[in-house]
């Protein structure tokens, strides 16, 4: 026979979620413990089950009320997880500083679980030194997010995905950079380069003073990998007649009614809009951009951008906010926009990637802080993820647009690179008509 040992090993290499079962005593008391056996039976009837030891007041109290409450943990509940298995010495009330509703059944359940079951235990089969408590589940809840707490090899863990085969990539910095340098006459050039190389550049900001008087658009660009920041539905309709692939709206999710304006600005053509979360990372936002993205998945908005303009996010924000939005977001694809200027670009952006996002925006040479493409081009290389873009085109155009001076209007080009004259780039009123 295996020794306790060695089970135990083996055991240990298999992970699991984390649950606290909550039950009733005799006179009605709550109690709670940690469990990982939970298992799904059938779905119909519905049926769980957990294993219990057969020691344990926390068996005796099920067997006894016949009722029991499933709370599946979240990724940051570790401290939960812990207190409930008895693992924080003096703790007298396991159920301190939660807040909980109670069930159907007289159970509690806790309102910070990412899901719960209400169950009442119709089969109790002996195993071994456990029982295995079978429970009918007579009501349900989940709470829409998406990462669970994790125990795997005797400690607590959170998923990571799994590196991605591909990524790709986005611009919505360069024209604007240039233009903010006193180069504007260089970004139709640029813009042409970096949308040949295979990356989506935004060519037009439409909602610009003046109706987009820094837009570039070049003639012989690739317009499909082109997008333009738009304000309105009229803007997008001239942006997508003109053909270019993609348009970009921006949305405050701190204002309750600016999902509705955007649905409604953007109805019919979900699939070909970006839709920009004004400072995702900043503090107390997590539940309305969370909210936000469940209704912009839900109405099928293609993307979701979450740019950090304010250079808020750490790397800890990002696997705490990109974890959840990257699940809710889905059919739709999440695309992130990270500065540099804590020098951590890179950092997050791998942070990023092991929290399942697949699309980023950066902006050649870091101008304004961005994560500059081309560096990012060299991590995803090195970190085998295919990216479909031209790199060494990419880090000639990135020498140019460094050799670029500050507020001075470039004269010359570089000679590593020959550009097309400028005639060939019309600006934005000439392709997408008047300025409104
Ligand atoms: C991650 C984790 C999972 C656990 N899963 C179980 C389980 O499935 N069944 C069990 O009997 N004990 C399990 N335990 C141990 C109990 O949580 C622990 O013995 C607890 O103190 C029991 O509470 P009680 O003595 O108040 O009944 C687990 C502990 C941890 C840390």
């Amino acid at each position: 026979m295996i020794d306790p040992t060695t089970f135990r090993d083996v055991m240990a290499q298999w992970p699991s979620g984390v649950t606290v079962v909550t039950t009733l005593g005799p006179d009605g008391t709550r109690h709670g413990m940690t469990a990982s056996s939970f298992s799904s039976v059938s779905l119909d009837p519905p049926l769980v089950s957990i294993c219990l030891t057969r020691t344990l007041y926390s068996h005796e109290l099920v067997a006894g009320s016949g009722v029991f409450g499933i709370n599946v943990l979240a990724k940051d509940q570790a401290a939960v997880g812990r207190r409930f298995a008895g693992m924080e010495p003096g703790v007298e009330d396991r159920f301190a500083g939660e807040t909980w509703t109670v069930a159907e059944t007289g159970v509690p359940l806790l309102d910070s679980a990412l899901g719960w079951f209400d169950c009442r235990v119709v089969h109790a089969y002996p195993g071994g030194d456990h029982t295995i408590f079978v429970g009918e589940v007579v009501a349900g809840r989940a709470s829409g997010r998406s990462a669970p707490l994790l125990f795997h090899s005797r400690n607590w863990g959170q998923v990571a995905d799994v590196l991605p085969d591909a990524a790709t990539l986005a611009d919505g910095g360069i024209v604007a950079g240039l233009a903010a340098r006193g180069a504007a006459d260089r970004a139709a050039v640029v813009a042409a380069g970096v949308g040949e190389a295979g990356i989506r550049v935004r060519v037009a900001d439409l909602t610009a003073a003046g109706g987009g008087d820094v837009a570039v658009l070049p003639r012989t660009g690739p317009l499909p990998l082109s997008s333009a920041l738009v304000g309105d539905r009229c803007q997008a309709d001239r942006a997508l007649d003109a053909g270019l692939g993609t348009v970009e709206v921006a949305l405050d999710p701190g204002d309750p009614g600016s999902v509705d304006r955007v649905l409604r600005a953007v109805d019919g053509i979900e699939p070909r809009c970006a839709v920009l979360l004004a400072d995702p990372f900043a503090d107390h936002r997590l539940d309305p951009v969370l909210d936000t993205v469940t209704a912009l998945a839900r109405a099928g908005v293609g993307e979701i951008g979450l740019p950090d303009h304010a250079g808020r996010a750490t790397p800890l924000q990002v696997r705490s906010l990109l974890q959840e939005v990257v699940a809710l977001a889905r059919p739709g694809q999440v695309r992130v926009g990270l500065h540099d200027r804590d020098r951590l670009g890179l950092v997050k952006a791998i942070t990023a990637l092991k929290s399942g996002v697949r699309h980023f925006d950066a902006t050649l040479a870091g101008l304004d802080t961005a994560v500059a493409t081309e560096d990012l081009i060299r991590l995803l290389d090195e970190l085998e993820v295919g990216v479909p873009v031209d790199a060494d085109a990419v880090e000639l155009l990135a020498r140019q647009v460094r050799n670029v001076p500050r507020h001075v209007p470039a004269t010359g080009v570089s000679a590593e690179r020959p550009v097309p004259p400028a005639a060939a780039s019309p600006d934005a009123a000439e392709i997408l008509g008047a300025a409104g």
